[in-house]
């Protein structure tokens, strides 16, 4: 059983030989980030410096709601490097490569700042999972690096300490109530570094950024604190084609999509279509579906929900999972009703063709898509 008062007696001795440093802290938006920031702050004091860097890819108002959220905790500063991230990024289509220029702008902007106050430390959230899967080549999470045998120091010119890396996200969030964060932290749900970057599926650009960031809000204020683990929206083109193989082998019809997503196969990483279905069926009958498409080279498949008969360019996949560990999740089984609501208002955003529920869980989809 994990005990946060006895995890924090071990780990603070390790972190107090800290204390004549200045360290950095990256804070994301998400629990770990957040309570990695405050752990060290409250052991540390003053000579934490806690940094949001503002990559373009946050939440709608993102960055006021946490700085708000953390007024009476720490002092964020937040760092606008908005419209560096979203030109250097804008074009890229590969999942991973996305990834990979998101970390190298990331840190190279984190360089600047640890030159611009002399610091020689960098405190981050990474946590178990993040480095186990990108470890096992699932995907690179930005934040993994001393893990993949990256020398931060030689690289970007500082060390990084990683309190949490031996922690589950279970685990962190005791440590986040036991730190005294208010729920709306502690409870929050996960929000990926590069953020709406790996939730814009396929060709990166400003259009499709700005109706992802809008649709997210909405499926969150309908689904904010109703219990699910994570909750979200993702942007697909909607260009798709009735896959006659699959469709002959189901006895009904299934769509594929230009764009691709991850999943996981085994232990390792898959990278194949996106699927889709319009069925009545309740979630039972539709879980057996899934087992079904996914033995070809599917790795999400999306339940339709509403379509607009015209000419449109983009599809948004409504994400809700269920987990304990990240690692494993079982689809949410939300209502119908409740799901729809979401997607008429989703409709109502111009250039929304059709709106999707995935209905995949993990394995073999990931929870995010990139
Ligand atoms: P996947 O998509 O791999 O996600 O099933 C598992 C959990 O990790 C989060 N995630 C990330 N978190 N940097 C992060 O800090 C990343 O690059 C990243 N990629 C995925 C994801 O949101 C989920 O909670």
């Amino acid at each position: 059983m994990f005990n946060p008062s006895e995890f924090i007696k071990e780990i603070e001795p390790q972190l107090i030989k800290f204390k004549d440093e200045k360290i950095l802290a990256a804070i994301s938006g998400g629990v770990d980030s957040t309570t990695a920031a405050v752990l060290m702050y409250k052991i540390l004091g003053k000579n934490v410096i806690p940094v949001m860097i503002d990559t373009g890819f946050l939440r709608k108002n993102e960055a006021n709601i946490v700085k708000n959220s953390l007024k009476d905790i720490i002092p964020i500063k937040i760092i606008d490097k908005s419209k560096e991230f979203i030109s250097n990024l804008e074009g890229l289509e590969d999942a991973e490569e996305k990834r990979k220029k998101f970390r190298d702008l990331f840190y190279n902007t984190l360089s600047e700042l640890i030159k611009e106050y002399k610091i020689t430390y960098l405190v981050q959230g990474t946590i178990a999972a993040d480095w186990i899967e990108t470890q096992g080549g699932i995907k690179t999470q930005h934040n993994v690096l001393v893990q993949l045998g990256i020398d931060t120091e030689k690289t970007w010119g500082f060390k990084v300490i990683e309190p949490l890396a031996d922690l589950y996200k279970n685990e962190v969030r005791e440590v986040a109530r036991y730190l005294g964060l208010p729920k709306e932290i502690s409870e929050r749900q996960p929000f990926p570094g590069p953020g709406l970057l790996v939730r814009i599926i396929g060709r990166v650009t400003k259009e499709k950024l700005e109706i992802e960031r809008e649709a997210n809000s909405i499926v969150e204020k309908y689904l904010d604190g109703k219990g699910y683990s994570q909750y979200f929206s993702a942007i697909l083109e909607s260009n798709k084609i009735l896959d006659q193989t699959i469709s002959a082998d189901l006895g009904e019809k299934v769509f594929t999509y230009k764009n691709k997503a991850t999943g996981v196969k085994g232990d390792v990483r898959s990278f194949g279509k996106i699927a889709s279905i319009d069925s009545n069926c309740d979630y039972d009958k539709l879980r057996e579906t899934v087992q079904k498409i996914t033995k070809y080279d599917i790795t999400h498949v999306l339940l339709k929900l509403k379509e607009k008969d015209q000419d449109l360019p983009y599809s948004i996949a409504i994400r809700a999972v269920i987990t304990e560990d990240f690692m494993t999740a079982d689809f949410a089984k939300i209502d119908k009703g409740i799901l729809n609501k979401i997607a008429d208002e989703i409709m109502d955003i111009p250039k929304v063709k059709e709106v999707l529920y995935d209905i995949t869980s993990k394995p073999p989809a990931t929870i995010e898509f990139e």
